[in-house]
């Protein structure tokens, strides 16, 4: 599925909000659940460094513990002269809560779009039937 103008805007809408202090680095996040919800999420710094959450692992954090587990669809929007990568972290986060074949748009400052998935992302992922 090719993402929606309306999320890419979301994510995109929402940087504002990051509190990036540090990195000045805002990053936001559009992640959309099967009942057609939608969560949105931006990077939370910390002043101990190692605890920043990234925008996408805030949406897909805020959206669970909402109750949501199924999603369609997650956008990231960056202000990057290419569109942005995920961090392996947030790779990894993905792959607990998202089928391999869920479609990723990642999105640039000019809203340039690159479309990929979750396996891709993040292949051979260590999951729960590693268990
Ligand atoms: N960051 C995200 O929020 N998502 C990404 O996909 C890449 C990186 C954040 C973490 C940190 O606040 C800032 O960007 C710089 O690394």
């Amino acid at each position: 599925m090719i993402a929606k103008k309306e999320w890419i805007e979301q994510a995109s809408a929402i940087r504002p909000y990051a509190y990036v202090p540090y990195s000045h680095f805002p990053v936001g996040a559009c992640l959309i659940a099967k009942s057609g919800e939608i969560y949105t999420g931006v990077n939370i710094e910390n002043a101990s460094y190692g605890l920043t959450n990234c925008a996408e692992r805030t949406a897909i954090f805020k959206a669970v513990s909402e109750g949501a587990t199924e999603f369609v669809h997650l956008v990231i929007a960056g202000d990057t002269e290419e569109p942005i990568a995920p961090c392996g972290a947030c790779r990894q986060v993905m792959a607990e809560f998202c089928s391999p074949d869920m479609p990723v748009t990642l999105v640039n400052k000019e809203h340039k779009i690159r479309e990929t998935t979750v396996g891709a992302l993040l292949p051979y992922a260590f999951s729960k039937k590693e268990l």
